[in-house]
C-alpha cells in the first residue's frame, strides 16, 4: 500500500490511527475545528439533507451507503463530509487520493482491506490514473476485483469478492472525471460557497473551540473577508487571534480583524494578493479581456490549475470576472474594486 494512506476509526476521537506526514489542513489544530457529526456541519442545507436521508435509509436497511461524489472549490468541506459520513454510519474511514494510487495494486491493496460498510475516501479523484480507474468500476458496481495472471494465451482471470463498502470521492474539477466513473456514484452533490450567515456561525464555533473571545461585529467582518470558504475562516481566525493577543486586549473586534487582515494582504472583499494580481493582469495588461487563462497564467507565472481551481471560482461567484467563449473578462465591478474606469471602446 502507498504510505500516504490514513486510516481513521469512527470510535477514535482524534481519528488518526496511522499516517505519516500530514497536509497543511490536516494539522492537529485545524483538524480539531472540523465538525465530526452532521448536526455540527454548518450550511450546505441541500447536501446535508440528502445525506441525512440516505444515511438513515441505509442504516434502516442495514446496508452500506451508496457511493457519494462531492464536487466544489477547495476548503468548502468535502473532506469534512467524508469524515462525517463514516462517523454517522459508525464505520471506519480509509483516506487516500487520486495521485497516491499509482498502480492497480495500490488500489487493490486498499480495497481488500476494507470491512463491511467501511468508507473509502478518495480525494482528488479526477487524478486517478486511467489504468487504476478500471479496477474501480467492478469494485464500485459488483464489489469485486478481477486479477489477471500470466499474459497472452495463458492469461487467466480470477474474481476476488470485496466487502460491500462506500466510496466517497471528492474533486475540484468534475469536468475531468470520466463519464463511466461519474455514473457509478449514486449520490452526487456539489458544494457552493457559503453565505455570510453561515460563515459567521462557523467563525463563532471555531472561536469557541480555540477559546478566544470575539464580538459579533468581529465575526461578521471575518466572515466578509473569508471568500465564502470555511477553511479560510479558520485560517484567518488564527491570524486575527495572534494579532488581538499581541497588539490589543485579546478580544477579536471588527477593528482588529481589519488591521490584522490588511497585514495579511486580505482586503475588505476578502481578495488576496493573488486575486488582485489576477484582476490587475486582466485589466491592465490585457485591457480588460477577453483573454485566455494560459496567457494570464504565463503573465502571472502561476500554474493554470491554481488559477482555475483556487482563484477563479470565487471571482466568478462574486461577479468580478466573466468567462466567455473567447476568454476571461473583467466586469465593471472589478474596475470599481480598484476605483478605475473601464476602457471606453
Ligand atoms: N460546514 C462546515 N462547518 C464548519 N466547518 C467547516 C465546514 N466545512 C468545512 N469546515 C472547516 O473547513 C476546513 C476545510 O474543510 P475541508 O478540508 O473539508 O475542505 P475540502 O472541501 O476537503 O477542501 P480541499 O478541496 O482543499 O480538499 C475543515 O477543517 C473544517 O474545519
Ligand atoms: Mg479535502
Amino acid at each position: 500500500m502507498p504510505n500516504d494512506i490514513l486510516t481513521y476509526s469512527s470510535d477514535d476521537s482524534h481519528g488518526i490511527v496511522s499516517g505519516a506526514s500530514l497536509p497543511v489542513d490536516e494539522e492537529h489544530e485545524i483538524l480539531s475545528l472540523r465538525p465530526d457529526r452532521l448536526p455540527d456541519y454548518v450550511g450546505q442545507a441541500d447536501a446535508v439533507e440528502t445525506l441525512k436521508i440516505a444515511i438513515e435509509a441505509a442504516k434502516k436497511r442495514n446496508e452500506p451507503l451508496d457511493h457519494v461524489l462531492f464536487h466544489g472549490p477547495p476548503g468548502l468541506g468535502k473532506t469534512t463530509l467524508a469524515h462525517i459520513i463514516a462517523n454517522e454510519m459508525g464505520k471506519n474511514l480509509t483516506v487516500t487520493s487520486g495521485p497516491a494510487l499509482e498502480k492497480g495494486g495500490d488500489l487493490i491493496g486498499i480495497l481488500t482491506h476494507l470491512e463491511e460498510g467501511d468508507v473509502l475516501f478518495v480525494d482528488e479523484i479526477h487524478r486517478i490514473p486511467r489504468t487504476v480507474e478500471e479496477f474501480l468500476y467492478p469494485a464500485m458496481e459488483d464489489f469485486a476485483v478481477d486479477f489477471v495472471f500470466d499474459k497472452g494465451v495463458h492469461a487467466r482471470s480470477h474474481r476476488y469478492r470485496l466487502k460491500q463498502f462506500t466510496l466517497v470521492g471528492a474533486t475540484t474539477r468534475v469536468g475531468l472525471l470520466s463519464a463511466p466513473l461519474r455514473d457509478r456514484f449514486g449520490i452526487f452533490r456539489s458544494l457552493d460557497f457559503y453565505n455570510e450567515n453561515d460563515l459567521v456561525k462557523i467563525s463563532k464555533r471555531s472561536a469557541l473551540l480555540l477559546d478566544v473571545s470575539m464580538d459579533t461585529e468581529g465575526a461578521e467582518e471575518l466572515a466578509k473577508r473569508s471568500r465564502g470558504t470555511p477553511r479560510i475562516v479558520n485560517r484567518l481566525l488564527k491570524r486575527v487571534r495572534d494579532y488581538a493577543q499581541v497588539r490589543a486586549d485579546g478580544v477579536i473586534t471588527k477593528k482588529n480583524v481589519a488591521s490584522a487582515l490588511s497585514l495579511e494582504g486580505v482586503d475588505e472583499k476578502g481578495l488576496t494578493n493573488l486575486d488582485r494580481r489576477y484582476l490587475k493582469t486582466v485589466i491592465e495588461f490585457y485591457n480588460g479581456g477577453p483573454v485566455g487563462i494560459e496567457a494570464i497564467a504565463a503573465t502571472l507565472q502561476e500554474e493554470t490549475d491554481t488559477l482555475v481551481d483556487v482563484v477563479e471560482p470565487y471571482l466568478l461567484k462574486i461577479g468580478l470576472i466573466t468567462r466567455t467563449s473567447s476568454g476571461r473578462k473583467a466586469s465593471k465591478h472589478a474596475y470599481k474594486h480598484f476605483s478605475t474606469l473601464p476602457p471606453t471602446h
